[in-house]
C-alpha cells in the first residue's frame, strides 16, 4: 500500500486526486496540507489523512511515499523539487511550472532522485482521445494535414475553491499565465500527442477582453488567446482558448487528414466521429468530455497511471520529460504574443 500526501486541497485535489486515490486499491491518503487550514481539515474529514502544520513537515515525513501537488501554478516547482529531493514520487498539476528553467529543474530533480514525476495531462487519457491516437497511428486516414482545437469555459473563478473573481487564477504572482497556458497547454499537448510530431514554430495573440477583479479593474492575465502552430511534419493548425465562453463549454478538436476528418467531442453522444473522404461516417459512442460543468473529473484515470508507474517503475504516458516539450511551446507562445513575431522552437 502506498501512503500518499495531497498538497493543496482545492477543487482539482478534491474532484480528481482525492476521489481517485480513494478508488485506487493500492493507495491510502495519509496526509494533507493547504495554506488554508480549514480546507485541509475539510479534505481530511472527507477523505482521511493527517493534517500537517507545514508543507515541509509533510514532505519530510518518511512514511509518505508519493505526493500530489495541487497548488497554484507558481508553487508547483518549489514544492515538487523539495518532494523529489525527499524521495517522494510526484504527480504535479498542469501547467508544469511557470518558467522553462523551473520545468528543467523539476526533471533534473526527478532524474537525481530516481523517483517518478508525472504531470496531470488527463486529456491524453480520455477514451475518445485514446481512440483517435490509435486511428492516426494505424495510418488508415493518412497523415494529419491540419487541425483546430478549442478549450473554452466561463472562467476559473466559477471552478476554483475561492469561487470569487479575486481568485489567484487572475493574478500574475500566483498564476503567471492566463487562459492560454491554463487551457491551451491541454490542447497543445494533445495535438503533439495525437499528431506524433513536435512543434516547429508558433504565432500567438493573447488578450484580456472581459474578466475583471471585484473592484472593476481588468485581471492581470489573458482571458482569451489564439495560437497558430506549425509542426515539424508540416501539419498546421490553431489552438483557441477562452475563459469567457459564458454559454456552454467547448472542448472540441478536429484533425483533418488525407483520407478524412476526426472530430472529437463535437457531438454530445458520439465523442469521436470519423468523416471519410467518400462521405461515409463512423460514430463512436465512447464517453462524454470531462468538463468543469460536471463531476466527471473523478474518473480521469490519472491516479491509476501514476500509481502503476510507481509500482512497476515503468515510463508512463504522463511522464514529465515529454510534457516539458509541450511547455516549451507554451513559453514560445508567450514570447510570440509579447514580440508580435513568429517564434521558432
Ligand atoms: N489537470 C486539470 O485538468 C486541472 C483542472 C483544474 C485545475 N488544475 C490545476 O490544479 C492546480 C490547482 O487548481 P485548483 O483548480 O484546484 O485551484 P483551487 O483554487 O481550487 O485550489 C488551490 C488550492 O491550493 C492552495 N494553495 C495555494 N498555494 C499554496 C501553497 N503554496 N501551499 C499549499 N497550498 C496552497 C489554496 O489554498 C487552494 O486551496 C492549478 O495549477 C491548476 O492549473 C488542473
Amino acid at each position: 500500500m502506498l501512503n500518499v500526501g495531497i498538497i493543496g486541497c482545492g477543487s482539482i485535489a478534491r474532484q480528481r486526486h482525492a476521489a481517485e486515490y480513494t478508488n485506487n486499491q493500492n493507495t491510502v491518503i495519509a496526509g494533507v496540507f493547504d495554506v488554508s487550514r480549514e480546507r485541509a481539515e475539510a479534505m481530511a474529514k472527507d477523505f482521511g489523512g493527517k493534517v500537517y502544520e507545514t508543507v515541509e513537515a509533510l514532505i519530510a515525513d518518511a512514511s509518505i511515499d508519493a505526493v500530489s501537488v495541487c497548488v497554484a501554478n507558481a508553487f508547483h516547482a518549489p514544492i515538487t523539487i523539495d518532494a523529489l529531493n525527499h524521495g517522494k514520487h510526484v504527480l504535479c498539476e498542469k501547467p508544469m511550472a511557470i518558467t522553462l528553467k523551473d520545468c528543467e529543474d523539476m526533471l533534473a530533480a526527478a532524474e537525481k532522485s530516481g523517483k517518478r514525476l508525472l504531470i496531470d495531462h488527463n486529456q491524453r487519457l480520455t477514451p475518445a482521445h485514446k481512440k483517435a491516437k490509435e486511428i492516426i497511428a494505424s495510418g488508415e486516414l493518412g497523415r494529419v494535414i491540419s487541425f483546430s482545437a478549442t478549450f473554452g469555459h466561463k472562467g476559473p473563478e466559477m471552478w476554483s475553491a475561492d469561487k470569487s473573481s479575486n481568485t489567484w487564477f487572475f493574478k500574475k504572482n500566483a498564476a503567471a499565465f492566463g487562459s492560454m497556458a491554463d487551457l491551451g497547454i491541454h490542447k497543445i499537448d494533445l495535438m503533439r500527442y495525437l499528431i506524433g510530431s513536435d512543434v516547429k514554430n508558433v504565432f500567438s495573440r493573447l488578450a484580456t477582453l472581459d474578466k475583471k477583479f471585484p473592484d472593476g479593474t481588468p485581471i492581470e492575465v489573458d482571458d482569451n488567446s489564439v495560437e497558430i502552430l506549425t509542426f515539424e511534419n508540416g501539419a498546421l493548425g490553431t489552438v483557441t482558448t477562452s475563459w469567457t465562453h459564458y454559454g456552454e463549454e467547448c472542448n472540441a478538436s478536429s484533425l483533418y487528414c488525407e483520407k478524412g476528418t476526426i472530430k472529437l467531442y463535437h457531438d454530445p453522444r458520439y465523442s469521436l466521429q470519423v468523416v471519410y473522404a467518400d462521405g461515409t461516417k463512423a460514430h463512436y459512442e465512447l464517453d462524454r468530455m470531462q468538463t468543469n460543468d460536471d463531476v466527471q473529473q473523478r474518473t480521469s484515470g490519472v491516479i491509476d497511471v501514476f500509481v502503476d508507474s510507481i509500482l512497476t517503475g515503468k515510463k508512463s504516458v504522463l511522464d514529465a520529460d515529454d510534457i516539458l516539450n509541450s511547455m516549451r511551446v507554451v513559453f514560445a507562445c508567450l514570447e510570440s504574443a509579447e514580440s508580435g513575431r513568429i517564434v521558432e522552437l
